[in-house]
């Protein structure tokens, strides 16, 4: 059997070089921006960007800038050589695989902050986490100057950041979401799910089990306040350290309470052992969640 292969470059010039080439094609391209270790959640963002567009780039970025000091870089799965194998399979057109320094040189000064939609669930616990991805998913973006960007929607405050960056800094990128994938029994698909011991596995659909739950009790008209509580004790029972737990608006992030009367989602993050693990779940019947801008 004859292996794929794929195209792979390291520098910004080159990027620009095939991108350059597709675009004077008048060619719609498509950028998947990820950090590798990749699954089928991933997947299914390579075979949407296949759907909207005419050349797939696919990045693979480990971004130090979106790992505080405490955090799993240094132990951030890495698989790139099967990473590369599953995108050419999925005949991606190009991969963008640059060293660090070709991102961050010595020098490296500007940082991107996107105000309101950072603040509170993941940004709230993770402080300097959404001005690394901002500050790194402006330059993918400048980079490389797709049509389109598309990220998953299991982080969902990160993909309303993505897109307000993107739309306030003129990026002309139409910042697109891609639905969770997960496993057959509910856990969202994550490549820091490789932490898990095979106890805590076990018990990890536990996260999108409580959400669905308060999702399904709210369309109900069920009230927040004893929902989410209920959701914090089942939680905990289950041994979940938890982080937060609430409902908030789909487009604004803005907080929900009383009865749920708009676009809204139901957001969870909760430490399992030594794994953070983050879901969310539309609200059925709340509204329409816009997956484009
Ligand atoms: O979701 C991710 O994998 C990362 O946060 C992203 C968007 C690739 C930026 O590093």
């Amino acid at each position: 059997m004859t292996q794929e292969t794929i195209r792979t470059v390291q520098t910004v010039s080159e990027l620009r070089k095939a991108v350059g080439t597709w675009r004077s094609a008048n060619r719609k391209v498509v950028l998947v921006p990820t950090m590798g270790a990749l699954h089928e959640g991933h997947l299914s963002l390579v075979r949407l960007a296949k759907e909207t567009g005419e050349r797939v780039v696919v990045s693979i970025f480990v971004n130090p800038a979106q790992f505080a000091p405490n955090e799993d870089f240094d132990s951030y799965p890495r698989t790139f050589e099967d990473d590369l194998e599953q995108l050419a399979k999925l005949k991606v057109d190009l991969v963008f695989a640059p060293p660090r320094d070709e991102v961050y040189p010595d020098d490296f000064s500007t940082h991107v902050t996107v105000a309101g939609l950072s603040e509170g669930l993941c940004g709230a616990s993770r402080p300097h986490f959404f001005g690394g991805v901002a500050t790194v998913v402006a330059k993918l973006l400048n980079q490389c100057r797709p049509d389109v960007a598309i990220f998953g929607e299991k982080d969902y405050q990160q993909l309303l950041v993505i897109r307000r960056m993107a739309r306030d800094l003129d990026t002309g990128a139409e910042v697109v979401g891609g639905p969770i994938v997960r496993e057959s029994d509910g856990l969202a698909m994550s490549s820091r799910n490789a932490y898990l011991t095979p106890d805590e596995r076990k018990h990890a659909p536990e996260l999108y089990g409580t959400l669905k739950d308060i999702a399904a009790g709210l369309a109900t008209g069920a009230m927040v306040a004893p929902l989410l509580e209920k959701g914090r004790e089942r939680l905990s029972g289950a041994g979940f350290d938890v982080d937060y737990l609430e409902v908030r608006n789909a487009d604004t992030l803005q907080p929900i309470e009383g009865h749920v009367r708009e676009p809204a989602r139901v957001f969870g993050a909760a430490m399992l052992g030594k794994t953070r693990l983050i879901d969310n779940v539309a609200v059925p019947g709340s509204g329409v969640q816009a997956r484009a801008i």
